[in-house]
């Protein structure tokens, strides 16, 4: 498992998915979404990378009046 990333696998695989779908891959290594932020749900597509905003971004601290 990578830290705060995918499941790593070995393939081929098939997920059954919680609303009952079935995916497939055939590829050697399968990195499974484990952070659910993936828009290729259950396989990663690197969104883990992306930083959550803070409440401490610079925008949130701009004056809207
Ligand atoms: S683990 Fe990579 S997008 Fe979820």
């Amino acid at each position: 498992m990578v830290p705060n990333g995918p499941m790593l696998v070995e393939g081929p695989v098939e997920l059954v998915t919680d609303d009952g779908v079935t995916h497939t891959s055939d590829r050697f290594v399968v990195a499974v979404c484990a952070c659910r932020r993936s828009k290729r749900y259950p396989f990663c597509d690197t969104s883990h990378r992306k930083r959550v905003r803070s409440d401490d971004s610079p925008a949130s601290h701009e004056d809207n009046r």
